[in-house]
């Protein structure tokens, strides 16, 4: 694995390599992506064996103009173009009808092909230079804490790639929200970066997936994703001075209040808060490399309290319970 810088010229040699099959890590604004040359069934096939993936876990395509989505999915469906044009580039990423050039791999042999445009300006460089459509899943082994620095990737994942390139900490922080439009109304069958609320302004009939009410649509909705090797437990928005940890245990906090009843309780050997003022957009932002980070510490039990099903909220407690899920 060779770890690449984001100048001019290592940004070149990222692009070469995908285009030529090879699998390079990049930044993108939510969180570090294995990226692969989308119309090289090899390249796709070394994506899902580097991520330990199944193989019925499609792979999110990404562009680097809004205009080249039409490259490899119909883009004239209902609301398409419109939340294309409000959200793009950005934490967006659509579930289409897709064209018949792209690879099965890709989609896993779905007729819908999810595609995003990135907003992190590397990413959408080494896109635009590769010259291809770039399938990118998160660059993390498979139910594994999603990266949100180069150094997740090269720690989890090293020499199961070719090249990393470091963008520095993603700004945002979670996955993109993945809104299906073949669905009736368009349903999100995963919050992430871009709020339910936001898409609502453009289109209002969209629906959040229910896990309590329907079966799987993908798989990243699946118990048991984004875990960290030690147990993680949740509780509500307010309630770890209540939780019970065995033995020394690590509090994951949202908020000034939170954070001083958890140390006022005595329970915790250690009070982490995310978000003194209780945001949830910085809170996604500190999320994943908090969690990375506390896995790595001398900790038997990880506690977290849940955020307001708002917002960003949302998402954090979607990866929060996909953590805590055994
Ligand atoms: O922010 C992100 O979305 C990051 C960065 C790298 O762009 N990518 C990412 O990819 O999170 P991945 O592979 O970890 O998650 C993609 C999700 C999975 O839950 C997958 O099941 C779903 O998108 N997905 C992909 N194609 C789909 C399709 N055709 N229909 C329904 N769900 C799909
Ligand atoms: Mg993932």
């Amino acid at each position: 694995m060779i770890l690449l810088s984001d100048s001019p010229g290592d940004l070149e040699t990222a692009a070469r390599a995908i285009r030529n099959g090879l699998l390079v890590a990049i930044p993108t604004e939510t969180v570090y992506g294995l990226g692969a040359n989308a119309w090289d069934t090899r390249a796709l096939a070394r994506v899902f064996e580097a991520k330990e993936r199944p193989a019925f876990d499609p792979l999110i395509v990404h562009v680097a103009e809004p205009a080249g989505a039409s490259e490899v999915a119909d883009t004239t469906v209902f609301l398409a173009r419109e939340l294309m044009e409000r959200f793009w580039p950005g934490p967006l990423t659509l579930v289409l009808p897709k064209k018949p050039e792209v690879p099965d791999l890709a989609t896993s042999g779905l007729d819908t092909v999810a595609v995003r445009c990135p907003a992190h300006p590397v990413a959408r460089k080494i896109i635009s230079l590769s010259g291809v459509p770039v399938a990118a899943p998160s660059a993390n082994p498979f139910g594994r804490l999603s990266p949100t620095r180069a150094s997740h990737v090269a720690d989890w994942l090293g020499e199961r790639v070719d090249y990393i390139v470091d963008g520095g900490p993603c700004s945002v922080g979670v996955e993109s929200t993945v809104l299906d439009l073949s669905a009736e109304p368009p349903l999100v069958l995963r919050p992430g970066g871009l709020s339910l609320e936001a898409i609502r302004e453009v289109a209002p009939t969209v629906e959040l997936f229910d896990r309590s009410t329907t079966s799987p649509r993908a798989p990243g909705q699946l118990p048991s994703h984004y875990a960290p090797r030690k147990p993680l437990r949740l509780t509500d928005s307010g309630a770890l001075p209540e939780a019970r940890p065995r033995g020394r245990a690590v509090a994951i906090c949202f908020g000034r209040d939170s954070a001083v009843a958890a140390e006022r309780s005595g329970r915790f050997a250690r009070v982490v808060d995310l978000s003194p003022n209780g945001d949830a957009v910085e809170a996604a932002a500190e999320l994943f490399q908090a969690l990375h980070s506390l896995d790595l510490g001398d900790w038997d039990e990880l506690w977290a309290e849940r955020l307001p099903e708002l917002g960003l909220g949302r998402a954090v407690n979607d990866r929060l319970y996909k953590a805590s899920a055994k």
